[in-house]
């Protein structure tokens, strides 16, 4: 099988490949990745000589109709992904979520290509902490931020190209990922790599948000079952019953460091925050058969601590400038 993976030198997408490639030996990958500020070659050095590199844009088309007619199968995690950049400037996230996924969507339809679309929980809003509901596929969207807003309308296309054009696709809408190779902008990278410089972690607001953590290997399984396994034109939610709120994943990484539990600086709120994301993946279970592999939260975290410890240079040069984005906004306020 040929399979194009866009933004596979993102953070999801490179754990992505290193799994495909570990896993499956007949896929052959190759990776589509404009290396953004959030694309990085060398979370591809282990796999370098297993798969073909494409330096480019999702949204150049020609490229893209290219490369998509040499493939079986595009798995399209390639976006703009960080909600506080998509705050400060939308532009980027028009472009690349929204005319990205269009581009790829023509191609796939050209050439009858199998398509799977890697999208977030983020479309369906935010939950009170004390609703009994979690997200379904049935949930209607109501998305908070340009960067989920600009997410939900790539779903939307690809809802409609299956419908109108008979494209055969999935999509998928996962809840929030960690583990190695996520950008020190995210929020337990960052909390990791300031507590490595002995620096206090920093929560927006209240710290209550809630947010429901998967392993990205446990995402990245999830796909491969969706591509294998999906009905054409359905969407899968991913989720590994993993709610934590914000004070209580730095509570945790404050003691795997050693510190005080009130070593930590509460800071400006993001505007338009959401409160809360919880999935209910009971379809991507009962009907496909996933079940999440990791599941003590600490322990992965521990893991993710040791992966930052250990790989140092693979972080270090984006720290100061990922920092310097949030200090022109951030101030603490307890
Ligand atoms: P990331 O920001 O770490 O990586 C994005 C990758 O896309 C980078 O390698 C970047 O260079 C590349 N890219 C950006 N614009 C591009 C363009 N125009 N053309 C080609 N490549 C481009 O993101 P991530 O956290 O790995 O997220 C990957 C996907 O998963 C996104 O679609 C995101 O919406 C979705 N998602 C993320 C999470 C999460 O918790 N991180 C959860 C659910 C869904
Ligand atoms: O739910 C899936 C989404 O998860 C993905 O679609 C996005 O691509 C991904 O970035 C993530 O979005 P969040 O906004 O939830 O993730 P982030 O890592 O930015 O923040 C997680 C929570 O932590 C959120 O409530 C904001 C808070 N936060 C974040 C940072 C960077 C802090 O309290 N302090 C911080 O320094």
């Amino acid at each position: 099988m040929r399979l194009l993976v866009t933004g596979g030198a993102g953070f999801i997408g490179a754990n992505f490949v290193h799994q495909t490639v570990a896993e499956r030996p007949d896929v052959q990958v190759t990776v589509l990745d404009a290396l953004t500020y959030a694309g990085n070659r060398r979370s591809l050095d282990a796999v370098a000589d297993r798969i073909e590199f494409v330096h480019g844009d999702v949204a150049d088309f020609a490229l893209v109709d290219r490369l998509v007619a040499e493939s079986d199968a595009v798995v399209h995690f390639a976006a703009e992904s960080h909600n506080d950049n998509s705050l400060a400037d939308p532009t980027p996230f028009v472009q690349t979520n929204v005319m990205g996924t269009f581009s790829l969507l023509q191609a796939v339809r050209a050439h009858d290509v199998r398509y799977h679309h890697i999208s977030t929980d983020e479309v369906y809003g935010d939950l009170e902490l004390d609703d009994p509901e979690r997200f379904t596929e049935s949930t209607p969207y109501n998305p908070s931020s340009p960067y989920s807003a600009t997410k939900a309308s790539s779903d939307l296309l690809v809802r409609a190209w299956a419908r109108s054009f008979g494209v055969r696709a999935t999509l998928s809408n996962c809840s929030n990922n960690y583990g190695p190779y996520q950008h020190v902008e995210k929020f337990i990278p960052r909390q990791i790599t300031n507590l490595i410089d002995g620096v206090r972690p920093r929560l927006y607001g209240s710290g209550k948000n809630v947010r429901d953590w998967i392993h990205v290997d446990d995402h990245n399984a999830a796909v491969w079952t969706i591509l294998e396994k999906g009905s054409l034109g359905q969407t899968y939610l991913i989720g590994a019953d993993g709610e934590v709120d914000n004070r209580t994943v730095v509570g945790t990484l404050l003691e795997l460091f050693g510190r005080d539990a009130d070593d930590l600086d509460f800071v400006t709120d993001r505007p338009g925050h959401d409160l809360r994301y919880a999935i209910d993946s009971t379809r991507l279970r009962t009907e496909l058969g996933w079940t999440p592999q990791y599941e003590d939260f600490r322990s992965g975290l521990e893991a993710t601590v040791r992966w930052y410890r250990d790989n140092e240079s693979w972080w270090r040069a984006q720290k100061e400038s990922a920092e310097k984005a949030y200090a022109a906004t951030e101030s603490v306020i307890g």
